[in-house]
């Protein structure tokens, strides 16, 4: 069998399902899904009460449309649990992801929804080419996240061999590569140019090693960057989509023989594309913001949740199921930090409970390499600027440092300067963020 050989396995009877039989699948789906939302999740019966719809008010696919939209708003306000529509005897995994401020949004699954979400996943593997003669790398990380033990279990379901490997310790999986002879790696893009830089600095030849298939996710990525990293590690680098709102990887991944966007597993998810001001629903092929309704989840039904993320939705190619075009951008603020989801506003929170300093701060973001780093600026109160001396400056921006590093899983270099040393823009609006990553 060559290197690029895709045996992937035979396709489930609903990948091949015509239109009419997907829609009437998802029909179904979907009255359950806002049943189960409305009987069980107190905060979802009193938004659809006060927008008075009720679940038998869905009768065709594009009812959807009189149904209120959820956010990570919603998360935070019935923070941790209060949006789980099962008893905590029925839940048997909890994740969490970044909120807007120092709580995070916190996400559960039931027996069935682990299992739903291992097929999703297994899917998506054999989408990319995986089999059960396959030895992943799982390079994202495990804890909190989803994209650890979300792509451990879709390779265990497909029959694969999987490494538990995490992220970080660049020099071990460099190792493992060059022992085990993993055929597929798992990882954020960014983190795969930087084993590839590992592997020259160790004099290794980067792209002759086993690895036949990269899955990447978890940050936009360019097909720039896609050519990029198939040039120099010699495999298929194939994107992944997923957010833990609406499960975790595995959400949406592109096929192996086309890699033209992720195909949405739609008998589970139900994307929407919404103008992302006026929330009206934009028809297919137009650009907006994504938005998604869980079909079959147990533990935590989520109702048109607005992803923020901007794309547009395309036909089926290599499979029925739509497809959505790479993501572009976002509609609000996030950041993706080294995999991590930043919003400047945790960040905000931490500076903020320090008395020594002020709101003027900016949050800017460049590449030293294929990494992100992140320096925050921030002035120290006007009041105190001088008898605040750089000894004493330079310690509270290491305690900064030390607290963002904790709450928010990122690591900062914070400089904490004197008054009107931060930017202002000439209308006097503070420009929290400066981006200089090319996209
Ligand atoms: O990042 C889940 C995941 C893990 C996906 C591993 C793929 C691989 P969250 O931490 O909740 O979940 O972050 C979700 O990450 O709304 C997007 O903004 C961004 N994102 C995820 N996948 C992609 C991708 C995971 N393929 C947020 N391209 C989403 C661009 C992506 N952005």
């Amino acid at each position: 069998m060559s290197k690029h050989d895709m045996s992937g396995g035979e396709l489930e009877p609903i990948e091949k399902a015509s239109l009419d039989e997907l829609q009437a699948l998802q029909l179904q789906r979907m009255k359950w899904s806002l049943q189960h939302a409305y009987d069980n999740v107190p905060h979802y019966k009193q938004k659809f009460d006060d927008a008075g719809v009720h679940p038998n008010d869905l009768s065709q696919l594009s009812d959807l449309a009189k149904f209120p939209y959820t956010t990570k708003k919603d998360l935070r306000d019935t923070y941790p649990f209060g949006m789980f529509a099962t008893p905590m005897r029925d839940v048997v995994r909890i994740h969490a992801s970044s909120g807007t401020t120092g709580k995070p949004t916190v996400v559960g699954y039931t027996k069935n929804d682990i299992a739903m979400w291992a097929n999703m996943m297994a899917r998506s593997l054999r989408a990319c080419g995986g089999t059960p003669d396959d030895i992943i790398l799982n390079s994202y990380g495990y804890g909190l996240f989803t994209g650890g033990l979300g792509a451990h279990y879709g390779g265990e379901c497909l029959g694969a061999a999987v490494i538990p490997m995490s992220g970080g310790q660049t020099e071990k999986q460099v190792q493992l590569i060059q022992d085990f002879k993993p055929t597929i790696i798992m990882a954020t893009p960014s983190y795969m140019l930087t084993i590839a830089d590992e592997m020259v600095k160790q004099g290794l030849k980067a792209n002759e090693t086993s690895l036949r298939v990269g899955i990447f996710g978890a940050e936009p990525w360019t097909n720039e960057m896609r050519k990029e990293i198939e040039e120099r590690l010699g495999l298929d680098a194939v994107d992944i989509y997923g957010l833990s709102e609406v499960m975790g990887p595995g959400v949406a991944c592109e096929c192996v023989e086309t890699k033209d966007g992720p195909h949405i597993w739609e008998d589970h998810f139900f994307p929407e594309i919404i103008h992302p001001e006026t929330g009206e629903v934009l028809p297919d092929g137009e650009m907006g913001e994504l938005v998604f309704t869980s079909l079959s989840k147990e533990a935590l039904p989520i109702i048109r949740y607005r992803t923020r993320d901007l794309t547009r939705l395309l036909p089926g190619t290599a499979r029925s199921m739509r497809r959505m075009e790479k993501i572009t951008g976002r509609s609000d603020d996030m950041l993706i930090i080294r995999g991590v989801n930043v919003f400047p506003t945790q960040i905000e929170e931490i500076l903020l409970k320090n008395p020594n300093l002020c709101a003027q701060y900016q949050l800017q973001v460049s590449r030293e390499g294929h990494l992100d780093k992140l320096d925050v600026y921030v002035e120290i109160r006007s009041d105190l600027s001088e008898n605040i001396g750089e000894i004493k400056r330079n310690e509270i921006g290491a305690e900064m440092q030390r607290q963002i590093k904790v709450l928010v899983g990122v690591t900062a270099d914070v400089h904490v300067v004197e008054t009107d040393k931060v930017e202002r823009t000439l209308v006097g609006k503070a420009r929290r963020v400066i981006d200089r990553r090319s996209k």
